[in-house]
């Protein structure tokens, strides 16, 4: 079996939007690579021995006093380069040439000519104009620009504004690219990484889901020997994969607790029993803890302190079924690779992003468990791949992202069981249209939120008096900034009807039409 993990790339992240876009065109050539902040020590990049290094792009200005510079030791290791957007300044300057306010700031779509046949770009064209020069179509995001070529560099790109968009060394194999190969919008962008990774830095495509899938069963077996795992089930993606992978590799020494607090979702609780328990054979223990959930919630109106006792609960639960069991030495996890770059970055000294983290099950201090973490090297697209390899249902894998504190943070205020049942009724309905409608998967989250507040309507010659359903779709990537879904009229009319006719309390239903920013996704 290969060593997917023999040839690497290390990308080092200047805080561009985009950086995480890179590292997954690079896996999904088949490569492995790591995504590290671009302060991180010398002394771990020669340890990583990378077999090539991408320097991303980032918001600082680069002839500004203080702005990131790449660590020297990029520049001793004798591998290839690739610096991108920023990253090409600041190898710019670095190395002896210069970078300046552009005259005319690029984003958006531009024309590169591809000069002088360099290794990256010879070849890779969208189209040939009458003189021959290759012509790349390409994403452009920047208001500096390199304007003196670094010493024994040569020109190898150009926009009609931007003289020079590329250059390189072919003897050392430094490359540098204003433009963003990693957006989709560049047509030829993973082309162009692909020639980076697999010809210039000669890596082999070892990154693949079934290699992946037999190292993963070969260290969690390793890891576990003879002894015995706890695996906290959500039903979300990530534990869902942990729990089959964990079960190919070691069997009946996994336990699953899979706990029922009463914000769920309709049904969840009996599919996630039946996916895994019933077809799968993996060893699940439920929980009812319903009402001791809503009694703890009972009273409590504010979002921080429902959220914050959700979490307690859940341990204290957690923690009590697994002193039931005995002999347990490890506790599995399904942290994925973007926690671990966003904890990476938030301790770097540029880092821009502070994203508050949601996760409620945490981690119970006091259970000396060691941890078990099979997806942290790997982004929820391969994470998916994985779980479609090991065969769970796709409409598990490609489910909307859930809550942690599960409808308690779409009941506003006090969390009644009344109130869930409600909700989960409205919500299984919009799911259900979506579904029929073929609009589920393009939206990136949908969901109901039960407001309790009173509004008068009539049914027939009745005056009622019921309660209030707010409809939420969101547009997004990444779940930091969101656009409203522009959901049809006629089959948001469609939801609402049911939502109204089906559940006698509810009068009303309403959409959010609220971006994120300035409104978040979930309501509290
Ligand atoms: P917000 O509301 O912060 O949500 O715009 C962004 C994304 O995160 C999800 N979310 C959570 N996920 N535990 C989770 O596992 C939580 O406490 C939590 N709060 C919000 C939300 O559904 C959306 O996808």
């Amino acid at each position: 079996m290969p060593n997917i993990h023999n040839n690497k790339i290390l990308i080092l992240d200047f805080g561009s939007q985009y950086t995480q876009l890179i590292a997954r065109r690079i896996r999904e050539i088949g490569v492995y690579c790591e995504l590290l902040p671009y302060d991180v020590s010398s002394h771990f990049i020669e340890k990583f021995k990378p077999n090539g290094i991408i320097l991303s792009g980032g918001p600082d200005t680069v002839n500004q006093t203080n702005s990131a510079r790449a660590p020297d030791i990029v520049f001793k290791l004798n591998v290839p380069l690739l610096g991108i957007c920023y990253g090409m300044q600041t190898m710019a300057v670095q190395l002896g040439g210069k970078a300046n306010s552009a005259e005319k700031a690029e984003f958006g779509f531009a024309q590169v000519r591809a000069r002088h046949h360099s290794e990256l770009l010879n070849n890779i064209s969208d189209e040939i104009n009458s003189a021959g020069h290759g012509l790349l179509d390409v994403w452009m995001s920047h208001g500096i620009e390199v304007i003196k070529l670094p010493t024994d560099f040569n020109l190898i790109a150009s926009t009609r504004n931007c003289p020079i968009a590329g250059f390189g060394n072919e003897e050392k194999h430094y490359y540098g690219l204003q433009f963003h190969p990693e957006v989709t919008h560049t047509k030829q962008g993973k082309a162009i990484l692909e020639r980076f990774v697999t010809n210039i830095c000669k890596c082999q495509k070892n990154w693949t889901t079934e290699n992946i899938i037999n190292d993963l069963l070969m260290k969690i077996k390793y890891q576990v020997g003879d002894n015995k795992v706890l695996l906290g089930l959500s039903g979300g993606v990530d534990s869902s994969v942990v729990a089959a992978l964990l079960h190919k590799a070691i069997d009946d020494k996994l336990t699953c607790i899979f706990v029922d607090n009463g914000l769920l979702r309709l049904n969840e609780s009996d599919e996630v029993m039946k996916t895994f328990a019933e077809n799968m054979g993996v060893k699940v223990i439920k929980t009812d803890a319903q009402n001791y959930f809503y009694e703890k919630l009972s009273n409590k109106n504010d979002p921080e302190n429902k959220r914050k006792i959700i979490g307690r609960v859940f341990i204290e639960i957690f923690e009590q079924e697994a002193q039931k069991l005995k002999n347990i030495k490890f506790l599995a996890q399904g942290t994925i690779y973007p926690d671990v770059i966003e904890s990476a970055v938030s301790t770097s000294s540029k880092a821009k992003v502070i994203k508050s983290h949601h996760n409620v099950g945490g981690l119970p201090d006091k259970m000396q468990f060691e941890l078990v973490e099979p997806l942290k090297e790997l982004f929820k697209d391969e994470v998916r791949q994985i779980g479609k390899k090991l065969g769970l249902p796709e409409k598990m894998l490609y489910r909307h992202p859930f809550p942690g504190p599960g409808l308690a943070v779409r009941i506003l205020g006090q969390v009644k069981k009344e109130y869930a049942d409600i909700l989960r009724r409205a919500d299984q309905i919009f799911i259900e249209e979506l579904n029929n409608h073929d609009l589920y998967d393009k939206v990136n989250q949908a969901f109901a939120v039960f407001l309790p507040i009173k509004s008068v309507g009539v049914t027939g010659d009745e005056r009622r008096y019921d309660y209030v359903i707010a409809l939420r779709a969101v547009e997004t990537i990444d779940f930091m900034t969101a656009r409203w879904a522009r959901l049809p009229h006629d089959f948001l009319e469609l939801v609402s009807n049911r939502i109204m006719n089906e559940i006698s309390r509810v009068s009303r239903v309403v959409y959010d039409i609220s971006g994120k920013p300035p409104a978040t996704i979930e309501w509290e």
